[in-house]
């Protein structure tokens, strides 16, 4: 079978080369589309492709149907927001995630962030810290769990917010479990986003959640843009003018909030939550696995789009 990596941000070559090993030992033929830029040329290397393996790469409709042998699609990752799972599942091609195997690269992130915003950006004058300070976990899962953990490492009081985990796992682990989301904004210094992008979260963090927060609270995004609304931030963060915007995913209005909030603000050029050598392993050589394993005995475990 022939598997396409397709990359727009590509994977460590390590990665590649432990992806290229994995598929050849299950004969199969690995191709490699990296750094594309133009979205013709996914379109044509997918075309003879039997199974894609993609970061936050966008596999629409359009890239499904010019895929006349696609069989199955891997997204290394987490956030499977990117694939058009309902164009997969009429042509009936398997969908599957690789999840928590970059979750810890992604929670480092998230308190690389509160640190930076802690101590202005790494520019001169007193900061603070995060010891005795009180971060929200919005989304107790792979991540969310990491996050907690490092931040109590450092001294932090841990809440979380979850519906679908119960309060005894969180309480367990040394977490309080938040009654609701707006309690949870109203006591934290620092929300923490792990929610993924669904019709459901689309556009959910706004006003109303922001200006609960404590004088000073920070919001950390290292989930997607999607979920916040970009609008009302932007009044938040002007109504409330010791607020704090810190993400991995720069918002469509990044540029405007930069030049409204200056170091209030801030965005990573280039999403690099996943970003380490051990995530991309951990994510491309999962992916690799779970096609080898699909073709060989039919196993769907990861599989996330229906049936
Ligand atoms: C994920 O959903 O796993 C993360 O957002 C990582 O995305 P990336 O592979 O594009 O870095």
């Amino acid at each position: 079978m022939k598997i396409l990596v397709a990359t727009e941000k590509p994977f460590a070559a390590a990665a590649v080369n432990g992806i290229r090993e994995i598929c050849r030992a299950g004969g199969h033929e690995v191709v490699l589309l990296e750094k594309y830029t133009e979205k013709g040329q996914l379109l044509k290397s997918v075309a003879d492709a039997d199974a894609l393996i993609v970061r936050s790469d966008k596999v629409t409709r359009e890239v499904v149907d010019a895929a006349g042998r696609l069989k199955i699609v891997v997204r290394a990752g987490a956030g499977y927001d990117n694939i058009c799972l309902d164009a997969c599942t009429e042509r009936g091609i398997v969908v599957m995630n690789t999840p928590g195997q970059n979750s810890n690269a992604v929670a480092e992130l998230a308190l690389a962030m509160m640190i930076y915003m802690s101590r202005n950006c790494f520019t001169p004058g007193t900061g603070s810290e995060l010891r005795g300070k009180k971060v929200g976990i919005q989304a107790y899962g792979n991540v969310g769990r990491l996050v907690a953990a490092k931040a109590k490492a450092l001294g932090m009081e841990v809440m979380a917010f979850d519906p679908f985990v119960p309060a005894e796992k969180m309480s367990e682990e040394g977490v309080t479990p938040a009654e609701t989301l707006e309690k949870m904004y109203s006591e934290c210094n620092f929300i923490s986003l792990h929610i993924p992008a669904t019709a459901e979260t689309r556009g959910s963090i706004g006003y109303d959640l922001l200006t609960r927060m404590p004088a000073g609270g920070c919001l950390v995004n290292t989930a997607r843009k999607e979920v916040i609304n970009e609008a009302e931030l932007e009044k938040a963060l002007a109504d409330r003018t010791d607020l704090k915007y810190v993400t991995d995913i720069a918002a469509d209005c990044q540029a405007e909030l930069n030049e409204k909030f200056g170091k209030r603000v801030f965005a990573t050029p280039k999403k690099m939550g996943a970003e380490t050598a051990e995530a991309n392993m951990n994510a491309g050589l999962a992916a690799a696995r779970q096609i080898v394993e699909y073709f060989a005995t039919g196993c769907t475990r990861f599989q996330v789009n229906a049936k």
